[in-house]
């Protein structure tokens, strides 16, 4: 069968993790305003199993929503088992079984309980059948006829396959929208949106990169444990926007003083390493190497990056490559086999690798002096 076909290439490059109802709501909960009178678009969400869909549906009214457009990627694997909405269709040709869009543009309290809650998105889901239609294409996000509602779009929300992730990013990019997305932390140090990083074209969200999040698995898929009776995953996750984020507004407060001996310089690029994001001393002007939870603190007016202390990016910004007598060091001390473009500090003639190193510099760094 084509559709399952489908979906079991698409299972093996792991993109089938869900977001849990909770983890969107605490994040949300911080851009309201900036979500009024908007058109959201959700476009890798199927809306019988998104929670993004729901999340916002149940918010449409008093979010102030102007429209909310969720499309489906072709396979999703509840396919089979959602009834069709549409009574006149035959059983082999069911809406819910291809890529569908689902387009809201006002929702009611259905069940007249006072609130707009789960049942009522329940209901628009199996009784609106207007708001239901089939996609022409495969529900790709590139396709043209995503890309059209794209273009409608005001801000787009969701957790986009991961194996697509830099694409998908570039996209959203090139159309000029606002977003709010969920990646696998490693993307941050991916050149690409690394790069837009640098830009201040795109930053982490409220949650703390550091907590991993917990994502509803296929039944086919390893888990952890069940919550609320679906299996669930924890992956390290991070929220990434260019929706504007108070903490990033912030200043790191620094209380530790530059000393060389704290603060080694790089054998092969002119900045001193910080292993500690709140060590990074506040009067040091120079090239700094600090963790990449510093991404997650960042205030452009505090700090400008210069680039990431990696492999290419490295070489981008000048870091050297190893030099010939230290080449012999490089897969002893890294377990991952460091690389061109890596930084590495030189100690007591012992050869010393960091974890990777955004460079930073103080911004309009004025010349401290001490009394
Ligand atoms: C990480 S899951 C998240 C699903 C949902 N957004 C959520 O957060 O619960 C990514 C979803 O994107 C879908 N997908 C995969 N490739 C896609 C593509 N090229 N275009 C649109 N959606 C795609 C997958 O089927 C999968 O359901």
């Amino acid at each position: 069968m084509a559709t399952r076909t489908l979906y079991n290439a698409k299972k093996s490059k792991a993109d089938e993790f869900y977001t849990q109802l909770v983890d969107i709501e605490e994040e949300l909960r911080h851009y309201k305003e900036q979500f009024r009178d908007k058109v959201i678009f959700c476009n890798c969400d199927d809306p019988y199993e998104s929670n993004f869909f729901k999340f916002f549906a149940m918010s449409f009214n008093s979010w102030g929503l102007k429209k909310l457009i969720a499309t489906c990627y072709i396979g999703s694997p509840i396919a089979d088992t959602q009834l069709s909405l549409f009574d006149n269709e035959p059983t082999e040709d069911k809406t819910t079984k291809s890529p569908h869009k689902i387009t809201i543009t006002e929702v009611d309290d259905y069940n007249a309980d006072g609130a707009i809650d789960l049942a009522d998105v329940e209901y628009l889901l199996g009784n609106k059948k207007n708001t239901l239609t089939r996609l022409k294409g495969d529900g790709d996000f590139r396709s043209s006829e995503c890309v059209e509602l794209l273009k409608e779009a005001d801000i787009v929300v969701t957790n986009p396959p991961f194996s697509l992730f830099r694409e998908y990013v570039a996209q959203l990019i090139e159309f000029d929208k606002k977003f709010l997305i969920i990646g696998n932390k490693n993307a941050l140090t991916y050149r690409e949106i690394f790069r837009y990083i640098k830009e201040s074209k795109l930053q982490t969200g409220y949650r703390n990169i550091n907590d991993d999040i917990w994502f509803i698995v296929p039944d086919d898929y390893e888990y952890e444990k069940v919550v609320n009776g679906k299996k669930v995953k924890h992956i390290m996750a991070c929220w990434f926007t260019n929706l504007d984020v108070a903490k990033h507004h912030e200043e790191i407060s620094l209380y530790k003083r530059y000393t060389p001996e704290e603060y080694p310089l790089y054998y092969n690029y002119d900045a001193i390493n910080v292993d500690v994001v709140t060590d990074i001393p506040y009067d040091y002007d120079g090239a700094m190497g600090v963790p990449v939870t510093f991404i997650d603190k960042h205030n452009p007016k505090q700090f400008e990056i210069i680039g990431l202390g990696v492999s290419n990016s490295g070489v981008e910004i000048g870091v050297k490559p190893y030099a010939p007598e230290h080449k012999k060091y490089r897969k002893e001390v890294q377990k991952r086999g460091a690389v061109d473009g890596d930084l590495y500090m030189l100690e007591n003639g012992e050869i010393k690798v960091p974890y990777a190193r955004v460079i930073i510099k103080r911004m309009g760094a004025v010349q401290w002096k001490s009394n």
